[in-house]
């Protein structure tokens, strides 16, 4: 018994060194986001999700440090994760915004919700004290997600984003997180889960016009 339990809180430190870094590159996009907005309540909304990305960053090295203590934990996601940051810089040099903002806010906290949710119960058993500290980070995440829907709704209506190029952005970046899930898979199995859940419930927070571009 005792080799299991240790063997699922070192897993479950490599899914919290994995949320560490996806959580550094939603601060590193959110960062340039605020730099490049024009509108000056865009900029403040990015601006204060990237602290809260540093925080969320934060509480992610300290459950891996609990989890796993003393230990040098990797995680499976570095080549997805790169992939992706690499979209997000690629679409915020252009001053893309729009695009940037499909990539982290719509696909990429989705993500993070789906992942989140799913292994709530894992790292709650583990380490009660974080029970508190998620909900908090629930509630910011589906704040940012929340953000980016209705901002992406507003650039289209307004014609700030052009109908193909929004379906450029959604198609890479879903492309892009089905990667990053498909880099948990190894986490997942090794915790003896499926990885259906996470991408059903990860399909059913986006919205249509991500999930099937027109
Ligand atoms: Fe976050
Ligand atoms: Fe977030």
């Amino acid at each position: 018994m005792m080799p299991y339990v240790l063997s699922r809180a070192r897993e479950l430190a490599r899914a919290a060194s994995l949320l560490e870094a996806a959580e550094r590159l939603a601060l590193h996009a959110a960062t340039r986001q605020a730099a490049i907005a024009r509108e000056p309540r865009t900029a403040r909304f990015c601006a204060r999700q990237a602290r809260q990305e540093a925080f969320h960053a934060r509480v992610f090295a300290a459950a891996a440090a609990c989890l796993a203590p003393g230990a040098v934990v990797a995680h499976p996601g570095g080549a997805a994760l790169g992939a992706y940051r690499a979209q997000l810089d690629r679409d915020l040099e252009s001053g893309d915004l729009w695009s940037s903002v499909v990539g982290l806010q719509v696909a990429l906290e989705a993500l993070g919700a789906a992942v989140l949710g799913e292994l709530e119960a894992g790292l709650a058993r583990h380490l009660p004290a974080l029970a508190p500290l998620h909900r908090v980070l629930a509630q910011q995440e589906a704040a940012h997600h929340g953000f980016g829907l209705r901002r992406i709704e507003r650039a289209v209506a307004t014609g700030a984003i052009p109908a193909p190029r929004l379906r450029v952005a959604a198609g890479a970046y879903h492309r892009l997180a089905n990667g990053l899930l498909a880099a948990c898979a190894e986490i997942l199995d090794r915790l003896g889960e499926s990885p259906a859940p996470y991408a059903a419930r990860f399909e059913a927070l986006l919205p249509a016009w991500f999930r099937d571009p027109a």
